[in-house]
């Protein structure tokens, strides 16, 4: 009897291991995952040796990150309990189930907030995504002083290569008081710049009051504590004036804004359901840089297309160098099933569209480290973030921009926001001196 109970005991109090594939949402819910798990009684670990057992969140944006997954599933599913979380999961329920028989459970994007039941459940379960949960403000974070807070859920955008709407559903926001109280969460724990998630945060909308992105923006800024505010990812689309307004004028919202372009051809851009031209683009990039002076812009930017011809290819390239993105990552297209453009013909070969990123990819380099260089001498603020492991007697803090300078310092600055001067140049970072 004894005996027993301890052996119950035992396994409702896991020791669990999570291993995050995909972009900052997948790490956002892996660290709502692990909040939910200690509040349970689980012990997080941070290694698979030490794991009774693993969590995988994976993603499913590219054929990669697919294969990724799997290998990695393959390595650990036999000897410890599985559980595949996230967007493949939710994409892929069936076919994981019948690759990895031995899997615990399968939860897909739509059940974190019952991972503690899941996990000590004594057989393994498919879940599937359809009862909306609710957020706790006790997500646990690998701590520092950045951290990642999810604002909605989902997209409606149907771009059409993309595998998103599908694996995280229609498009959700959540409330602005529920949003609050985790700033004011975060800002306890310590943390002094909150990054806002969200596939589309422009299309932003208080289930409650009707409050748009601008005005969580606003908002968002008066809490205590949290000194910079960060958002990913807005859609062109959706770029008002009333945004880029309040971007300049709230002065704990970072002056960058991530726009993801994709292409620079209006047949590619309208292939991909894009819902904006070249040329509107290229507007509302200029009322970006007309009404935030030293605006960091960045990109996203797809190559092989189906369709896209070498004149199509041409008009990326043009509009990169056009434009004067500060970064862009850059993606060979990978086909999804179930999105529109799987059923187009993968008409780009491997080799053109190696040689396709490779160019656009050469030619940003040029353009970053262009625009890199012309900001040295510059005055500006960087917030503190650790001390630099590759520089003794630095710290690593991180511009507006998101750019890295690593200047002298100590542990003190950890936390702050301060002045800096830009005085050279550290790969794609720079190095500066604190400012009086
Ligand atoms: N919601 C964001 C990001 C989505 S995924 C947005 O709308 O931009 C991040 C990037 O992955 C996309 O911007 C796109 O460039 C890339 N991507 C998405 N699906 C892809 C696919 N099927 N093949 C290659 N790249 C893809
Ligand atoms: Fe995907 Fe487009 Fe939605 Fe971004 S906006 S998540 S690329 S469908
Ligand atoms: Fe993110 Fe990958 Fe899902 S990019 S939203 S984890 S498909």
């Amino acid at each position: 009897m004894a005996y027993n109970l301890w052996a119950k005991n035992k396994e409702l109090t896991l020791k669990v291991y999570i291993h995050t594939f995909g972009c900052q949402m997948n790490e956002y819910d892996s660290e709502r995952m692990a909040g939910v798990l200690e509040l349970a009684g689980h012990e997080m670990v941070f290694s698979e040796a030490e794991a009774d057992a693993i969590i995988i969140n994976t993603c499913s944006v590219r054929n990669l990150a697919e294969e990724k997954a799997y290998s990695y599933a393959g390595r650990f599913v036999v000897d410890k309990k599985v559980i595949m979380a996230g967007c493949l999961a939710e994409t892929k329920k069936e076919e994981l189930i019948k690759k990895f028989p031995t899997l615990h459970a399968v939860i897909g994007t739509y059940n974190f907030a019952n991972i503690g039941k899941i996990i000590t459940a004594r057989k393994g379960k498919v879940l599937s995504g359809t009862a909306e949960e609710g957020y706790s403000t006790d997500v646990k974070r690998p701590g520092g002083v950045s951290g990642y807070i999810a604002i909605m859920q989902g997209c409606d955008n149907f771009c059409s290569y993309c595998i998103v709407p599908y694996a995280r559903g229609r498009e959700r926001s959540r409330s602005v008081k529920s949003i609050i109280a985790e700033l004011n969460k975060m800002a306890s724990d310590g943390f002094s710049e909150a990054i806002l998630l969200g596939q589309n945060v422009n299309s932003y909308k208080d289930p409650e009051t009707g409050i748009n992105f601008s005005g969580l923006l606003k908002e968002a800024a008066k809490t205590d504590g949290i000194e910079r505010i960060r958002f990913m990812t807005p859609h062109p689309k959706d770029i008002s004036r009333q945004l880029v307004e309040t971007v300049a004028s709230v002065d704990k919202v970072c002056n960058h804004i991530h726009l993801p372009v994709q292409a620079g051809s209006d047949n590619i851009l309208k292939a991909m359901n894009r819902k904006y031209t070249r040329q509107e683009y290229l507007e509302k990039l200029a009322m970006i840089r007309e009404i935030i002076p030293g605006v960091c812009v960045t990109t996203d930017v797809m190559v092989g297309f189906p369709g896209e011809s070498q004149s199509d290819f041409d008009d990326t390239v043009s509009l990169l160098e056009k434009a004067q993105f500060d970064s862009a990552y850059m993606f060979k297209y990978s086909p999804r099933t179930g999105t529109a453009s799987y059923k187009m013909n993968d008409d780009v070969n491997k080799e053109e569209k190696a040689r396709r990123i490779n160019y656009v990819l050469e030619l940003q380099k040029h353009i970053s480290e262009n625009i890199n260089s012309a900001e040295i001498g510059r005055e500006t603020t960087a917030l503190g973030i650790t001390t630099a492991d590759r520089y003794k007697g630095e710290i690593e803090a991180t511009l507006e921009s998101g750019k890295k300078v690593f200047c002298p310092g100590d542990k003190n600055l950890i936390g702050k926001v301060f002045k800096v001067k830009l005085t050279g140049l550290k790969g794609m970072s720079f190095s500066g001196e604190t400012v009086k």
